[in-house]
């Protein structure tokens, strides 16, 4: 079986309505609006909702940007960290939500979730699933300590998601120029890793909050942002200066802005939003995504870099061409 054609042909975010800004948390923590700016980037962050609320959203848009719904989506994949309940899965909740006709599981791979579901939902893809709905969305919220000033001032909730289709979909196939020697499909390098001698640097036990060794977490996030994203880029025969758009987890500006020093892509090709959300997880990624898709920096055949990081400690990049091949 040849490769599918493929690529995204929706996507959509979903914030909750309250916003927390610096200044909120200096009225409770021991902090300030200059230090949380001046060491993480953060400005303020959405807090609100339950996952299946936010990810039923950002897919309903991702849906209505493709003019589809539910119906038409064969697969959903939900990368989340912090589902409404233990069991059942909370794609179950979004799933039924969206009235989406195939499959639905939840996939947690924490921070690197939503590029780890990205290359699953390729996967599908290349064995006969025509279209995935991506969703990656969490509440940190409901698992950190809002009077412990180190993570209290980082995490927050958000979901974005995607909407990939192949070209053996329903609609009538048009081609998507695909330079000699790349795959059919929209996704080329990847890497997916992960580091289980880190388990202990970031974690949450059941019913509790979030703990975390910040300096440690922040030192490793760099250098494995960099290998990785290197990794994924020398697999698909590109180079950093081919990157029209690098979208990196969002947990620390100072994380962004070594990582993409290290790998010679500038700011000007890089999608940042954690001033205005922070760290959202699995959301973070396809949230600052759909902000640079909406805002037309991203173009029919472009290279977008997507590299995450998170506890476990995980990591995932992925090369996409980006562009619909409907
Ligand atoms: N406000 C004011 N002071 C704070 C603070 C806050 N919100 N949080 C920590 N501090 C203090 C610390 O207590 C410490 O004080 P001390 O020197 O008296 O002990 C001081 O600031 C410096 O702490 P340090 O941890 O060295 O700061 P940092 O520059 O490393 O920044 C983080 C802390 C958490 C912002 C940073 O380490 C980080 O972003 N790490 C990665 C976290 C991450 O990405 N996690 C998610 C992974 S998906």
């Amino acid at each position: 079986m040849s490769a599918p054609r493929w690529g995204v042909t929706g996507w959509g975010a979903a914030l909750p309505t309250r916003v927390v800004t610096n200044a909120d948390l200096a009225e409770k923590l021991d902090t300030s609006d200059e230090w949380v700016r001046t060491r993480t980037g953060i400005r303020e962050r959405r807090v609100g909702g339950l996952v299946s609320e936010l990810a039923a959203e950002a897919g309903r848009h991702a849906l209505a940007r493709a003019g589809c719904d539910g119906s038409d989506v064969e697969l959903l994949i939900l990368a989340t960290t912090t589902p409404d309940q233990a069991v059942p899965a909370t794609s179950s909740k979004v799933h039924h939500a969206l009235g989406i006709a195939g499959g639905a599981y939840d996939l947690n791979a924490a921070c690197a979730g939503f590029v780890y579901g990205l290359v699953a939902a390729a996967g599908a893809i290349a064995t006969g699933t025509s279209s995935v709905l991506l969703v990656g969305a969490d509440c940190l919220s409901r698992i950190t300590d809002p009077l412990d000033r180190s993570t209290a001032v980082l995490f927050a909730d958000g979901a974005g998601a995607i909407l990939l289709q192949s070209s053996t979909g329903s609609r009538e196939a048009a081609e998507l120029d695909a330079p000699p020697g790349m795959p059919a499909g929209a996704l080329l390098g990847t890497d997916l890793g992960v580091d289980g001698t880190a388990y202990e640097l970031l974690g949450c036990e059941h019913g509790g909050y979030m703990t975390m060794e910040g300096s440690e977490v922040f030192r490793r996030a760099v250098r494995i942002t960099v290998s990785s994203a290197t990794a994924a880029l020398a697999r698909s025969g590109l180079k950093p200066d081919d990157v029209a758009l690098f979208v990196p987890h969002q947990a620390n500006l100072r994380i962004i802005e070594a990582a993409c020093d290290r790998l010679g892509i500038g700011s000007e090709r890089t999608a940042v939003i954690l001033d205005r959300t922070g760290n959202t997880s699995a959301a973070s990624i396809p949230l600052a995504l759909a902000e640079a898709a909406d805002a037309g920096r991203l173009s029919a055949g472009d290279y977008v870099l997507l590299s995450g990081f998170g506890a476990g400690m995980t990591w995932a990049s992925a090369v996409l061409r980006w562009g619909s091949p409907l």
